[in-house]
């Protein structure tokens, strides 16, 4: 492959933000028919340097070679134009278009008839393994049908060049082993790949060489073979990892437990079919089940989210009361936090900074709404959140849009647990969280459960289910098809359960 010339080449690549250092000094090579994976802890650059690569930002120093040849793009339709083409950790599509028209967005024709775009989508989603509705307006997508249509678009624009950043977060297993077989598929045909994970062990299996980030800087350019995950967790925090630390209560909660959420005979068209389940207060209760199972949209329902007229039947109890929101407000005042996997839509405001945002998410409380607070306690509010969540502190006083993916996750949690709620739902947690604070954001789950809260995990994660979890409930189908303890349950059970 060395023998080959290098189809991208970064040297000395800077990019400073307000004085931060976003990268620093940063050498990078990329061949064609290679996969380049990028390692390293949240805010460590990765993303910064693909950004520039693709277009998106222009880099404070350091040069950017195309073929040998110095480039200098000043937006994606230039990268676009020289066959680079980035997948994006949040999703960067246009909500109202249909998923056909984002594929074609770009380098539409003028006035492609809707009927021949939606073929040729159809097409392409359909070698892809996609199942995605191309005449579907992408607001109504998931998380993972978006960053589908997202590769599609890539592939559609015959890219030489393709930065997945995040592309496996929120694909399901079955759809990750879609997903590397097109990427191998690429790499045959002689594209370039640079893939973002904070999955390790994807990177070592699919890539050809790792680079691991750290606080902006390059610390390793390896083959992926003469690495190991324990190695790669080395390089990117520069210390050993804290082994995951939330042993649960093995004992079992008490037997007269409370009731605090139940869930009888949901149903909602399609989605959700007459879903039952009940979660009790003081402990973690986790859902599994693929993508499509109804996991999400009962929490949206619970949440006030979905409009009510939606659901077709059941019963909502919060401690034996008919509840049925009609906004999440209600919810939030009755003590639910919904923290979502979907933070763009649902969790923020952009262009906010930390400190507002967890001080808003204290607002949206009836309590916090009385206590207007000062300065002084906002800051310390927000510090605390900080330190217990590891958010980047250098960048306290940075806009939301400004921090790194892991760490907008982070304040979406603080911002909902802010309001000290006694059920909280999450929905994906650690999507996109570096290794190195999993296992915080874990043991923050397990204390709020031991805070006698009622606690609920959506994850397609099943190692973070089956560490979190006192108990784990499969949906498939819209509907919980089975349960397990904590000591019984299995990833190859709940599997088994979620497929048949
Ligand atoms: N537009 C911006 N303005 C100011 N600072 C920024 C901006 N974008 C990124 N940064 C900062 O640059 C640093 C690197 O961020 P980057 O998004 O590249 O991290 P990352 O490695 O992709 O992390 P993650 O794994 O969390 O996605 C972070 O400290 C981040 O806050
Ligand atoms: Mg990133």
């Amino acid at each position: 492959m060395n023998r080959r010339r290098a189809v991208l080449q970064v040297v000395g690549g800077n990019k400073i933000y307000g004085g931060v250092h976003a990268i620093e000094g940063i050498d990078f090579d990329l061949f064609p028919g290679e996969v380049h994976a990028l390692a390293g802890e949240n805010g460590a650059g990765k993303s910064t340097l693909c950004k520039a690569i693709a277009g998106a930002i222009r880099l404070t120093s350091g040069d950017i070679l195309v073929d040998g040849k110095r480039v200098d793009f000043e937006q994606p339709r230039d990268a676009l134009a020289a066959g680079i083409c980035m997948v994006y950790q949040e999703t960067s599509l246009v909500p109202t278009m249909t998923v056909a028209q984002n594929i074609e967005l770009g380098n539409e024709k003028l006035l492609t008839r809707f009927r021949t775009l939606n073929i040729r989508a159809q097409q392409l989603l359909q070698s892809l393994n996609f199942q995605v509705d191309p005449t579907t307006p992408v607001a109504l997508l998931g998380t993972a049908k978006k960053q589908m249509v997202e590769i599609a678009r890539a592939i559609h624009n015959n890219a030489r060049i393709i930065i997945f950043d995040e592309p496996t977060a929120s694909l399901t297993p079955e759809e990750i082993v879609h997903f590397f077989r097109l990427v191998r598929n690429l790499r045959t045909r002689g594209v370039a790949i640079i893939y973002i994970s904070h999955a390790l062990e994807e990177s070592l299996q699919i890539a050809n060489r790792i680079t691991v980030l750290r606080d902006g800087r390059s610390v390793i350019t390896a083959p992926a073979s003469t690495l190991s995950r324990d190695a790669l967790v080395q390089h990117m925090i520069g210390r050993p990892i804290v082994q995951a630390i939330c042993g649960r209560n093995s004992k079992g909660a008490s037997p007269r437990r409370k009731k605090v959420l139940t869930v009888e005979n949901v149903t909602m068209g399609m989605v959700v079919k007459n879903m039952s389940f009940s979660v009790y207060a003081g402990e973690v209760v986790g859902i599994a089940g693929l993508i499509g199972s109804g996991r999400t949209e009962i929490a949206r329902i619970i949440f006030g989210v979905l409009k009510r007229n939606l659901v077709n039947g059941g019963i909502i109890r919060l401690r034996g009361r008919p509840i049925r929101y009609r906004v999440p407000r209600q919810a939030i005042d009755d003590g639910i936090a919904y923290i979502t996997e979907d933070r763009k839509a649902d969790g923020f405001f952009e262009t906010m900074t930390v400190d507002d945002n967890v001080y808003i998410g204290k607002l949206a409380t009836k309590r916090g709404f009385t206590h207007l607070l000062s300065h002084a306690r906002r800051s310390k509010l927000a510090n605390y959140w900080i330190e217990r969540l590891k958010i980047n502190a250098l960048q306290r006083k940075a806009r939301i849009i400004e921090l790194s993916g892991g760490n907008q996750q982070k304040v979406a949690l603080a911002k909902s647990l802010v309001q000290d709620p006694s059920i909280v739902i999450f929905d994906e947690p650690t999507r996109g969280v570096d290794v190195g604070t999993i296992p915080h954001i874990n043991e923050e789950i397990r204390r709020l459960a031991e805070q006698g809260k009622a606690v609920v995990v959506i994850s397609s994660y099943l190692p973070e289910i089956l560490a979190v979890s006192d108990r784990i409930l499969v949906a498939r189908a819209g509907q919980i098809v089975a349960e397990f303890n904590a000591e019984e349950a299995t990833q190859d059970k709940i599997l088994y359960a979620a497929v048949h």
